[in-house]
């Protein structure tokens, strides 16, 4: 760990959890010793964000994030671990301590040097005589000299070893450049160019470091984009492309496109506050970060039914945080780049002005999707247009699109309206009810809330959330003789928080949430909190203990199949008979 550990723990005791998240959520006190507000990570009516004042710990029971003091900072202010500490030490007037442990800090710097070398590399070759077919290809695509000296734009040959030999020259090793996603390991062992023969886009952050790389191939093929991997400095579901400079726009908005050719395209045409997420759809943690720069982003995707699928989501993302959402309607062309090129900047200017609000867009493409001069498509249009009207939270909005919806339909504006109205009780009825539900039932997930941690073995998992849970609230179960491996688990997400829990006890460390947060993913510590939340019969520690340990390796038998079924059920005979 970065910080020492008795650092960690008094700044979380001078970090009561309450009074940080009141900084970030309204919270009010109803039944027994927890509080409760509305979630600030999901968007919601009734609250479903509890804060446990003794436990000091946070947990959704809507959207299921969770997690200590530290976590929630993290989560909030989209931080690393050791930003969110030092906020936090500040706003508790702690002095950061000499950090004794700096191998994580030295591990990134060498990566972040290594990067920028590796960017020098790119945009030196691209300078080359062998550079040739990068230089072609800018050309091809129309990106003028200055924008691609302004973006980094570089150039990865066509070799399976020159960026691996000019970095090693610079003094990195094969595994730096490993960990960097910069090579990858052949089958042989050996170590090759993971960039060859494409145009090569640095990702660079608002600090101005550079965190990773965009290939794009040079023409058709496949795979037309190769990214950087996810490694110690690249985060891709934190950053966006092309931030560092759409930060100092003057604009007043950003324009949010799905291509990194788009963005290049749109700061050389004057659009200079254009940004794109790194390959996959917009995440919350970046419309956060868009949060801290504008106000107000206009979404200019592709012009296909990906982009428009894409646009809803991140209209829905962008709202949560109230930002002001546009939604551009391009039309003749694929994408901005392919606009840009046919119509000119002033055209796309006029389209900027043009965007309609998220409601108008909603709107036009549920009107779009109908025939309005026939009856029968009419009544579906009316269904679909007063269900969108009715989710309006305004009731001004909602008077005044009842009425457009009536105008389109041609249908009195009385009788649109009482539909509007009929739905939006139906809604909340619908709404209330189903957090009543999930109040009712704090127990309720037998799943994590994330799909990618989702459970195999539902009847292992319990036994292993148990087993996970005992040694939280009870470290010194920890010492006991043949506790199972982490690769024994059935589910890795638990085996890892297995694995970090009994690191801490192993090293006679503390065992919360604090001390976890550094080694634990966002989801990974939510799921423990949310387990965490199961009651457990402490009195029966060790049995209960070994009871869990048994469940886990009988299920894995079961499991691998390879297990006399008749002998395991004599087995599970034998045992009752032995404990009743
Ligand atoms: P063109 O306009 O076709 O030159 O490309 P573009 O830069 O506009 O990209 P496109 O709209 O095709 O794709 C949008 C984004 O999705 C790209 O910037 C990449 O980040 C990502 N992407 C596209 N194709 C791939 C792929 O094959 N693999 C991966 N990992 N990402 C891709
Ligand atoms: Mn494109």
């Amino acid at each position: 760990m970065a910080f020492p550990e008795n650092f960690i723990t008094e700044l979380v005791e001078r970090s009561d959890i309450v009074d940080v998240v009141s900084g970030y959520v309204r919270l009010s006190k109803r039944s027994g010793s927890n509080l409760f507000g509305l979630c600030p990570f999901h968007s919601e009516k009734t609250p479903s964000f509890s804060v446990s004042p003794d436990k000091q710990i946070y947990h959704c029971f809507g959207c299921g994030k969770g997690g200590g003091v530290i976590n929630f900072i993290m989560e909030i202010e989209n931080l690393s671990f050791p930003e969110a500490v030092e906020l936090l030490a500040r706003r508790a007037g702690m002095p950061l301590p000499e950090q004794t442990d700096r191998v994580q800090d030295r591990k990134r710097e060498r990566m972040l040097s290594l990067n920028k070398e590796a960017a020098r590399f790119f945009y030196e070759q691209l300078a080359a005589p062998s550079g040739q077919p990068g230089r072609d290809y800018l050309l091809r695509r129309q990106i003028g000299r200055r924008t691609a000296v302004n973006f980094g734009i570089g150039f990865a040959p066509d070799s399976w070893d020159s960026l691996k030999t000019a970095m090693g020259a610079k003094g990195f090793s094969d595994f730096e450049l490993l960990d960097a996603g910069l090579v990858r390991r052949g089958k042989n062992g050996g170590f090759y160019d993971t960039f060859r023969n494409r145009l090569m886009f640095p990702v660079i952050d608002v600090r101005g470091n550079v965190i990773g790389f965009s290939g794009r191939i040079l023409g058709d093929g496949e795979p037309k984009y190769m990214n950087s991997p996810e490694t110690l400095v690249f985060n891709k579901s934190r950053n966006l492309f092309a931030l560092n400079l759409a930060k100092k726009s003057k604009s007043g908005y950003i324009i949010l496109s799905e291509g990194n050719i788009d963005v290049v395209s749109l700061h050389q045409a004057g659009f200079d506050s254009a940004v794109a997420s790194l390959g996959t759809s917009l995440t919350p943690e970046q419309a956060r970060l868009l949060s801290r720069y504008t106000s107000q982003v206009i979404i200019a995707y592709d012009n296909d039914g990906a982009g428009l699928k894409a646009s809803q989501r991140a209209i829905g993302i962008l709202e949560k945080l109230d930002l002001r959402v546009k939604v551009l309607r391009m039309t003749g062309a694929k994408d901005p780049d392919e606009f840009i090129k046919n119509k000119g900047p002033e055209a796309f200017r006029k389209l900027l002005e043009e965007s309609e609000n998220q409601i108008d867009y909603r709107l036009r493409a549920v009107t779009d999707k109908y025939d309005l001069s026939r009856d029968e498509e009419k009544v579906e249009f009316l269904r679909e247009a007063t269900d969108l009207v009715a989710k309006l939270p305004g009731p001004v909005e909602r008077q005044v699109y009842a009425l457009r919806v009536s105008a389109l339909a041609g249908v009195s504006g009385d009788v649109v309206s009482a539909e509007v109205e009929r739905r939006r009780k139906k809604l909340l009825n619908r709404a209330l009810k189903s957090d009543e539900r999930e109040q009712s039932r704090p127990e309720r997930q037998l799943q994590p809330t994330e799909r990618e941690l989702r459970y195999a073995d539902p009847a292992s998992a319990a036994a292993e959330e148990g087993l996970v849970r005992l040694l939280y609230l009870e470290p010194a179960l920890g010492k006991t003789e043949d506790l199972p491996q982490a690769e024994e688990f059935s589910s890795p997400a638990l085996g890892r928080i297995y694995a970090a829990i009994r690191g801490k006890i192993d090293r006679d460390a503390a065992v919360s949430t604090a001390a976890l947060a550094e080694e634990l993913s966002q989801s990974e510590m939510s799921l423990l909190v949310s387990l965490l939340q199961k009651p457990e019969l402490l009195s029966l520690g060790e049995k209960t203990l070994r009871d869990y340990i048994r469940k886990i390796r009988d299920q894995k038998e079961l499991a691998s199949g390879s297990v006399d079924l008749r002998a395991l059920a004599g087995k599970l005979r034998e045992r009752k008979g032995y404990e009743g």
